[in-house]
């Protein structure tokens, strides 16, 4: 699907179809001009009243927020993606910023037709090719042409990026290996002439000690992977570090999972996705960092092989791990990774990206990330941009309390807490334990257990991978490349 910027009023635009939105209950704006004494407030339509007779929907918002456009766009999208519809008109309605709301609303029509029926023998395409967007806008404004253009091509880039994410999470376990994942990194870097990609296979991770990481691969029949992307730009802001969880697949291992609880859980690679959505994004918007994804590519199965409740791993940084339950495996294999990625990239900023843990969810929903780190400073200004896109993000406070409960009686620390609350924090407090002094500031820890994977669609998310994380980093990484700019102008 294509969204196109028409220079023309919207009267103007042929289309199969229009959507018009009712701007904070403003029945009487001229664009809403044939609902008569319809009283679209009465009406039980939940803000949306489709017309087809009139080859018109009506879509009401609050305001003209980025969030709400985006949501709106892809209210419209999904109550006629089922008609027999080719072309769809719809004015501007750009709020504070021309390019971000063109960017929100654009966005909201992309992730909406996002689908993943690879396996559906009967795949029902989207039959809407094209949007149309006048440039007459809601409250009169002249809108910029090449402003908006921007924002529409951000959207697609912002969506390719997300949705490329998607068809990652939401492949099946039988085909998305740990190799599989570094083919598509590897794809990666052959498609864009400013990434690189190297795999390292198990015997470098023996030779590097990263014992962590094996010990979970070990029960698995498919060997894991280290990859590394590397994104270079024209020139350099700075150079962050994503490291993201790659669980191809988490059965829990020994401590084996409930059957309720382990469907779904080919989406536990879903921070490394992320990552590799976020090298794509950042490549094709060009963005002034050099930017690296470190992923741990693994499966965490059970067998004689495996690893056991009980055994103590010496990690890549030394620090030796009790092992008390298989099943908080992400934080082992990050363990490694983050060493890894310290040593060997010296970032400036580092995240790394995990569906870490079931507690996140319970704590926070369904819908929001939990955001932790050591530097209050940067968890707020992360909060702050990257809610722009209209992910959900919640800071998490570490405290020494909390610390206490990952003490081990035999090792330096105990993969799990000893308490029943407080899971998600402990975890980030486990992975803080391999954050070295001089990284302690620049690191954030994002749990994305929550939103990654919906299970019931809602908004512009099908239900399935949301792709959780691109859209936070990649609106976090634009306003800062933003913010430079300004300073040096
Ligand atoms: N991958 C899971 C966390 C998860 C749960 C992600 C639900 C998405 C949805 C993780 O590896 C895990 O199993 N964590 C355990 C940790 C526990 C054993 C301390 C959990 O959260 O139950
Ligand atoms: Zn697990
Ligand atoms: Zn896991």
């Amino acid at each position: 699907m294509n969204v196109e910027l028409i220079d023309k009023k919207i009267a103007d635009i042929l289309a199969d179809y229009e959507i018009i939105f009712i701007v904070d209950k403003n029945l009487s704006h001229r664009f809403v001009d044939d609902l008569g004494e319809f009283d679209f407030y009465s009406y039980k339509g939940d803000g949306v009243l489709n017309l087809p007779s009139k080859r018109r929907i009506y879509v009401g918002i609050k305001n003209l927020d980025l969030n709400s456009l985006r949501l709106a766009s892809a209210t419209a999208f999904n109550a006629i993606k089922e008609l027999n519809i080719k072309s769809v008109k719809i004015a501007s309605y750009s709020g504070d910023c021309v390019k971000m709301s063109f960017e929100a609303i654009v966005e909201g029509f992309l992730l909406a037709s996002y689908k993943f029926n690879k396996y559906k023998s009967e795949k029902k395409e989207n039959k809407i090719e094209k949007i149309l967007i006048s440039t007459e806008d809601y409250n009169s404004k002249k809108i910029a042409l090449d402003e908006a253009q921007i924002g529409i091509d951000h959207a697609h880039i912002i969506a390719e990026a997300t949705n490329f994410t998607r068809d990652i999470v939401n492949e099946i376990p039988e085909i998305y290996t740990p190799q599989k994942m570094a083919e598509d990194a590897k794809n990666l870097s052959l498609s864009y002439a400013n990434i690189e990609c190297a795999i390292h296979d198990e015997n470098y991770l023996k030779s590097q000690n990263m014992n962590a990481f094996l010990a979970v691969n070990k029960a698995s029949i498919h060997p894991p992977r280290l990859i590394h992307l590397k994104y270079t730009p024209k020139q350099s802001i700075k150079r962050v570090v994503f490291v993201g969880k790659g669980l191809t697949y988490d059965s829990g291992g020994l401590s084996l999972k409930p059957a309720d609880y382990m469907l779904t859980m080919k989406s536990d690679k879903s921070g490394a996705a992320a990552a590799m959505g976020i090298i794509m994004g950042a490549a094709k918007m060009e963005l002034p960092f050099e930017i690296h994804a470190v992923l741990g590519a693994t499966e965490n199965m059970i067998g004689g092989n495996a690893y056991k409740p009980d055994d103590v791993l010496i990690t890549r940084s030394g620090v030796s791990v009790e092992v008390k339950n298989t099943d908080a495996e992400g934080r082992l294999v990050l363990a490694d990774c983050l060493d890894w990625a310290q040593s060997e990239l010296d970032p400036e900023l580092l995240i790394d990206m995990a569906t870490l843990t079931g507690a996140c969810v319970v704590g926070l929903g369904e819908y929001t990330s939990g955001v932790m780190g050591n530097s209050y400073e940067l968890q707020s200004e992360f909060k702050n941009y990257a809610s722009r896109s209209g992910e959900y993000l919640t800071v998490l406070e570490f405290n020494d309390h909390l610390k206490e409960l990952i003490k081990s009686d035999i090792a330096d620390i105990s993969n799990i807490s000893s308490s029943r609350y407080g899971g998600a924090i402990t975890a980030g407090i486990f992975l803080d334990k391999f954050i070295k002094d001089e990284y302690k500031d620049r690191w954030l820890h994002l749990d994305i257990a929550g939103p990654a994977y919906v299970n019931k669609a809602w908004g512009y998310n099908p239900a399935g991978a949301s792709g959780a994380g691109v859209r936070a980093c990649l609106y976090y990484l634009q306003k800062l490349a933003r913010n430079h700019q300004k300073g040096q102008n």
